[in-house]
């Protein structure tokens, strides 16, 4: 490429703050020697899909943890180093990675793991966009597996969000039902949600064997290892010393989140950009940690199913016309029935009401305390939202049903 042109003045070229912002994006993989504290959760899911490398059926591996812990990445990275470390042996690993968020019914699900690992010269077919049924999706994914594989590991990240489970029930007795003959497959399933498997069909538990694995939350410590191994992001010395512990020490504040660390710091430093200042100093940090949660919130909120959303609707409601801040079970649940009863949405029993906050409650944006003595985590739970109920609100109103109680 020449740079003998005229620049044209309206952009701009050097950038004072990155020397490299994509380091800080969230869908950058990280090299091995970038990532930090994951040492034994690697060897666990290495021990795992270690019988894939010599072409053997893997081990299928659930993984929980809440957000920002690594799952996506360290599934990722260990995945590819299978691969990589197969292929030196002359074994064909083959892995697709599915975002059940994006892809959560059968066909979809099938037909992206075909188009993923086929190589139609080798299969002699091809998985067309549309046109198919399930049952031709299927018969095609068996074909590219058998012909193009030795081994197929599948991810299905955020694995909560699928429509129907089958698919886990159908892949993971592609072998035995000889479905496949020459190879075999191995799956990987996150979720942060630890209960994700009591919501399982029977038929699925009973088939699908499984190790599962937690991954807890960093500590301040590890983030600022975190953190540092990305410094490179930003030009030499841009970034003021108290920087980095500052953001891990934020992003630790509730649950030690990686997600949250690398985004305080990437926003920290395109404030500092945009202020014009040629450092990343502390008050970009707490300005962007501000922003980075407002962010993340209505992010959370906005992926929840409609019934989660009214029953937030309903805390959010309370907490605007009380004095406390905290409500039982029965209360919200009174006031959800009206919010649903208002938007027209079938209402659900108390008791999937009560499971529901607690989901929300392991996403971190209610917080639950049982009161007294009470037995598990039964209907004496109180709870208490943990965001201002105006931005709460306002996300839940971007909602098309929800949207009605607006005007
Ligand atoms: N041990 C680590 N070393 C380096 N970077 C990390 C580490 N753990 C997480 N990260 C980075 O933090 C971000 C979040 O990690 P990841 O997406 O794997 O979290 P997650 O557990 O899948 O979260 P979620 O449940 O929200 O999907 C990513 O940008 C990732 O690269
Ligand atoms: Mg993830």
């Amino acid at each position: 490429m020449s740079n003998t042109h005229e620049r044209d003045p309206l952009f701009q070229y050097d950038d004072p703050i990155f020397a490299d912002e994509r380091l800080l994006e969230i869908t950058h993989l990280p090299g091995p020697d970038r990532i930090v504290g994951r040492d034994d959760e690697m060897k666990s899911v290495a021990e795992a899909l270690n019988p894939a490398i010599f072409g053997s059926q893997p081990s299928h591996l659930f993984i929980f943890g809440k957000t920002g812990t690594g799952k996506s990445l360290i599934s990722r990275s260990v995945t590819e180093r299978v691969v990589s470390e197969a292929s030196n042996d002359g074994v064909n690993v083959k892995y697709a990675f599915i975002d059940c968020g994006e892809q959560n019914t059968e066909a979809a699900i099938v037909k992206t793991i075909g188009q993923k690992i086929n190589e139609p010269e080798t299969s002699g077919v091809s998985i067309p966009d549309r046109g198919l049924g399930t049952g031709d999706y299927y018969k095609r994914l068996w074909n590219c597996i058998d012909a193009c594989t030795d081994v197929t590991l599948v991810i299905l990240d955020e694995i909560d969000m699928l429509e129907d489970d089958e698919v886990l029930r159908k892949l993971s007795r592609a072998g035995e039902n000889r479905r496949i003959s020459e190879s075999s497959i191995g799956i990987i399933g996150i979720s942060n949600k630890i209960d994700y498997p009591d919501q399982l069909s029977e038929r699925v538990k009973s088939s699908l064997s499984r190790d599962e694995l937690v991954f807890p939350p960093y500590d301040a410590n590890q983030l600022v290892d975190i953190l540092d191994k990305r410094k490179d992001a930003f030009h030499d010395g841009v970034v003021t010393d108290d920087v980095i512990p500052l953001t891990s020490a934020l992003a630790a504040q509730e649950h030690g989140d990686a997600r949250k660390a690398i985004d305080i710091l990437r926003n920290a430093g395109r404030l500092a950009k945009k202020q014009g200042d040629a450092n990343v100093k502390e008050r970009h940090v707490r300005a962007a940690k501000e922003k980075t949660e407002a962010d993340r919130f209505s992010e959370l909120i906005a992926g929840s199913p409609q019934q989660a959303k009214a029953i937030l609707y309903a805390l959010t409601i309370l907490t605007e016309n009380s004095t406390q801040d905290e409500f039982p079970t029965k209360i919200i649940y009174k006031q959800y029935q009206q919010v649903a009863r208002k938007v027209d949405l079938d209402s659900l029993s108390e008791r999937r009401v009560q499971e529901i906050l607690q989901e929300q409650n392991f996403l971190n944006v209610i917080q639950s305390e049982r009161e007294g003595r009470g037995r598990g985590k039964g209907s004496h739970a109180k709870h208490r939202l943990l965001e201002d109920p105006e931005i709460v609100k306002k996300v839940l109103l971007q909602d098309s049903r929800l949207g009605e109680l607006a005007s």
